[in-house]
């Protein structure tokens, strides 16, 4: 059997980084699912489709290759506004949870991150964490990305979009971002990445030893 990491919270937690490095500790399989959903947007706004027609978002998700995937090109701001739009669609779920699930039973282990690993996905997870920080570190966190690639930014933009994306991904009616009842909750406010990784390392090693 394999043994799957599930990892949730909202964006800019560090959900991403950690989730890298664990998975390069256990040399386990690692697949961030926001860039499931970030892929379908794309896919869409790239040939001028509309962002809430279900059955089109549906196939599209359908037909996703998940070796495709490219962080680079997904992890663009505007991409992630328009994924949480697709992510609100039942059958556009449907189609990549299948997916995700199919990945999560590689050997010998897994690492996924998302908003529903721990509730829809994977709710059989050995382990789950709920990553998340007050929405004005996650702001500051996007804001001195951006600048220190070069670009510029206005903060209460950032925070804006956060909280309502926010907003959008706790408030749908499918499969809502929240922790699962058995979630352990890192809280990386006022944390760095070096102690949320010791901390989630220190709950890991406890549950391969079960
Ligand atoms: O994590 P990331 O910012 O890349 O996710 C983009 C969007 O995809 C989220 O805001 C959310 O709406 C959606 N998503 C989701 N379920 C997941 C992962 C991401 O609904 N498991």
């Amino acid at each position: 059997m394999t043994f799957t990491i599930a990892i949730d919270g909202p964006a800019a937690a560090g959900k991403g980084t950690l989730s890298r490095r664990i998975a390069e500790e256990y040399g386990f399989h690692h697949l961030d699912t926001g860039l499931t959903y970030r892929a379908t947007a794309k896919a869409l706004l790239d040939r001028k489709l509309p962002l809430d027609d279900e059955p089109l978002a549906a196939e599209v998700a359908g037909k996703l290759d998940l070796g495709g995937l490219d962080r680079a090109v997904l992890s663009a701001h505007e991409i992630g506004d328009a994924a949480s739009k697709v992510a609100v669609m039942p059958s556009v779920r449907r189609a990549l949870v299948e997916a995700q699930r199919a990945f999560s039973a590689r050997e010998p282990g897994t690492v996924l991150d998302g908003r529903d690993i721990g509730t829809v996905v994977c709710p059989d997870a050995p382990v789950k964490l709920y990553v998340t920080a007050s929405a004005e570190v996650r702001a500051k966190r996007r804001f001195d990305e951006v600048v220190a690639g070069g670009g510029t930014a206005d903060f209460e933009t950032i925070l804006a979009d956060i909280v309502r994306r926010d907003e959008r991904d706790a408030g749908r009616a499918d499969s809502p971002m929240r922790a699962a009842d058995d979630a352990h909750l890192l809280d990386t406010s006022e944390m760095s990445i070096e102690a949320a990784f010791s901390a989630a390392k220190a709950i890991i090693d406890a549950a391969l030893k079960q």
